[in-house]
């Protein structure tokens, strides 16, 4: 029985982690109060908004999830103050983005947001709190975080035996998408600390619905590393996968037969063997990236140089596919409109940060094309945000957003598919192909399209990894 029970939970931050892991958490500890805050207003406005498609993150199953818990035992605030004071345990899931500047830029994590998020604990927690790491960090920055408390604590109180703290690393695993089957059905949880009883009482809540042996418990800087680890494999994967079908568009063999007879292997297994036009996501890329910092921090310039060619391959990837776009338009793709369906860095989310389709597009309006971009749940505004940011040159090509798969197609060049959504599955190709400016082309990085229906519709086609 662990010693401290927990009865009131806060997590800091209410983003893409810390919004669907609470309310996974509210929904399996009906006894236990969680509040999640965040310093974004308009976040947990969206949050707490009654109509529930105006969430502030689209995930499948969060809707109804959400509906069961919200003000009964899962509440979105802005008062972080009162929320840390009535806290047993605080889950930290604020962002931890590449460095912009300073030492480190372009590969350390940014670690302000974790450090405010430590100093607010430490100044407005009471009794004993146990500090969860949720947030991807750095190996070694639970130290930093005891640190931050112990120090600036001895600032701010006077009262020194009424805190204590404890702090555990706790990842998180979600994929986007798929985030509430994969809180609902770990492969794993994995929980580092020093103190056991601390461990119990986290582990605690999890044996609401996972079972105990699927609970990993190690050592603090284990759970860190692992974390940048998993990720790190995961994304080389994709890289390893990505760089085969080059070999098969020069060769004539088939990245599907070839990817089945690979992962047919069940040492090497089935799973995150899907080419794509690179890896996105917010995470893939930063966490590499910090594990690049770290190695180079310790003086292994060969480990580093491994990981950082999986990085290499990933944009080697994507400035392949938009080269690959201009060699067939006859290297011209200038006041030509291209139908970019597909700006989300995967399906089933409206998360852009990263996204391949972000350097793609950069890259062709670079070379003057003008893009008519569709996807089902990624807003106008965000690619505004993602695609304004780029340097202008003067003979820039234009983009405009368009509401329906049709809209973006019409008097149309060519169509590129740069996310697997769903519908893009059920196009019926002999009818776009009627909408559009001849010769016409698809070009599949995704495995959308039917190659027979597309042949047969009379499009030019092209899919990765195939002749
Ligand atoms: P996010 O940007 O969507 O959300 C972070 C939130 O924290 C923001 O809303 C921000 O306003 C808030 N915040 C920052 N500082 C704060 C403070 N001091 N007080 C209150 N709120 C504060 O980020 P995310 O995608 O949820 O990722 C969070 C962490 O989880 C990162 O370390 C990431 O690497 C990790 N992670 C993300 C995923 C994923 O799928 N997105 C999966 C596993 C792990
Ligand atoms: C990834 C990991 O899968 C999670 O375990 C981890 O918790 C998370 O990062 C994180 O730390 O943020 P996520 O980025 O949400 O999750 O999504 P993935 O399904 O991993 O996809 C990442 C990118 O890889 C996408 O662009 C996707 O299209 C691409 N991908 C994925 C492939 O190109 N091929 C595949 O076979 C799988």
């Amino acid at each position: 029985m662990s010693r401290y029970k927990v009865k009131k939970v806060c997590c800091i931050g209410a983003g893409y982690v810390g919004g669907p892991t609470m309310i996974v958490f509210a929904n399996k500890c009906p006894d236990i109060q969680f509040k999640v805050v965040d310093l974004n207003l308009s976040r947990i406005n969206a949050w707490n908004n009654k109509d529930l498609t105006k969430l502030p993150i689209y995930e499948p199953g969060l809707e109804n999830l959400l509906k069961k818990c919200r003000d009964k035992n899962l509440f979105f605030l802005t008062d972080i103050k009162s929320s840390i004071a009535e806290a047993d345990m605080i889950f930290i899931s604020v962002n931890t983005p590449t460095k912009k500047k300073g030492i480190g830029a372009g590969k350390a994590s940014d670690l302000k947001w974790i450090e405010a998020s430590a100093r607010q604990i430490a100044e407005y927690s009471t009794g004993h709190t146990i500090i969860v790491e949720k947030s991807t960090l750095p190996v070694r920055t639970a130290e930093t975080i005891k640190k931050i408390l112990e120090s600036s604590y001895k600032q701010l109180s006077k009262d020194k035996s009424s805190k204590t703290f404890s702090v555990l690393s706790n990842p998180e695993f979600l994929s986007e998408g798929n985030a509430i089957n994969d809180l609902e059905n770990p492969d794993r949880v994995l929980i580092g600390g020093e103190s056991q009883n601390a461990i119990d009482s986290l582990e605690n809540l999890y044996v609401n619905w996972i079972k105990k042996e699927k609970i990993i418990r190690t050592n603090l800087w284990s759970s860190e590393l692992s974390k940048l680890a998993a990720n790190a494999f995961l994304a080389q994967r994709i890289s390893s996968i990505n760089s085969i079908t080059a070999i098969c568009e020069e060769t004539g063999a088939d990245i599907k037969q070839v990817s089945l007879a690979i992962g047919s292997d069940t040492r090497i297994g089935d799973k995150f063997l899907n080419p794509s036009p690179g890896f996105g996501g917010s995470c893939f890329q930063k966490d590499i990236l910090n594990l690049i910092y770290l190695c180079e921090f310790y003086n292994l310039k060969e480990v580093a140089n491994y990981w950082q060619s999986v990085l290499n391959i990933n944009n080697w990837q994507k400035f392949r596919i938009s080269k690959l776009v201009l060699d067939k338009l006859f290297g011209n793709i200038s006041e030509k409109k291209i139908s970019i369906l597909g700006f989300a860095f995967k399906a089933n989310t409206n998360d852009t940060r990263n996204s391949p389709s972000i350097d793609i597009c950069k890259e062709l309006l670079e070379e003057g094309a003008n893009l008519s971009i569709y996807d089902p749940k990624v807003s106008s505004e965000q690619i505004n945000l993602d695609l304004n940011s780029s340097s202008k040159s003067e003979d820039k090509g234009s983009w405009e957003f368009c509401n329906s798969i049709e809209e973006s197609v019409i008097n149309s060049h060519a169509i590129l598919i740069l996310t697997e959504w769903d519908e893009f599955q059920k196009i019926n190709w002999l009818k776009l192909s009627k909408i559009m400016q001849k010769p016409y082309w698809i070009f599949d990085t995704r495995f959308c399209a039917n190659r027979k229906d597309a042949l047969d519709a009379g499009f030019n086609y092209w899919s990765l990894g195939s002749q």
